[in-house]
């Protein structure tokens, strides 16, 4: 009986050699566990496109990797974006929507000079439990800076801001699986 399930386990180690030790492998298993971080997150067709579309820029492939990856991009999207509403805000004349400009330049730049900034050092620290407060941050961030629009007739940022908020929460997910059950956060 002994005998017989450690030669089964000696005939389920071969099979696991063969399967999952072959160079092709990884690229395989790399696939899959995107797949899997993208299922479990809020947006799975944002979480799927954008990581699928970095993942040959990169070496390692792990969650830790995937989360800082989204932080990268989102923080790429959004430095682009405040420079571009500086440059708005000095040429545009309606007051309103001045006003409102000027409130989401103080938001982003909150946003890119601060809370990502802290949330990718943290990030490198493995302070996980950061991570995820900067993010949540940032989201907030996002949403004052889109109400700032409500009563007005155009909102410039609303697509950005979507982003930034689904990316946010995307990171917050990954990172969620980093973080140890009794750190993780409640919101
Ligand atoms: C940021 O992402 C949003 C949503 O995809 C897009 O509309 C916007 O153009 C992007 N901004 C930059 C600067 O790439």
């Amino acid at each position: 009986m002994i005998l017989a399930s450690s030669s089964k386990n000696i005939l389920l180690y071969l099979i696991t050699l063969i399967f999952f030790v072959t160079p092709s492998q990884s690229i395989l298993s790399h696939t899959s566990l995107l797949e899997q971080i993208c299922r479990q997150s809020p947006h799975y067709h944002l979480c799927a496109m954008t990581l699928r579309s970095s993942i040959h820029h990169r070496s390692k492939e792990d969650i830790a990797g995937f989360a800082r990856l989204t932080l990268e991009i989102v923080n790429a999207n959004a430095t682009i974006t405040l420079e571009r509403i500086d440059k708005v805000y000095a040429q545009i004349e309606d007051p309103k929507l001045k006003k409102a400009l000027k409130y989401c330049i103080g938001s982003y730049n909150m946003i890119v000079k601060s809370l990502l900034q802290e949330a990718l050092n943290a990030m490198d620290k493995g302070d996980y439990k950061v991570v995820q407060q900067k993010a949540y941050v940032a989201i907030l961030e996002a949403e004052s800076c889109n109400n700032k629009f409500n009563n007005l007739v155009t909102s410039p940022l609303r697509d950005t801001n979507r982003y930034v908020q689904n990316l946010c929460a995307i990171t917050m997910s990954i990172v969620n699986k980093l973080v140890q059950p009794h750190q993780r956060t409640s919101i």
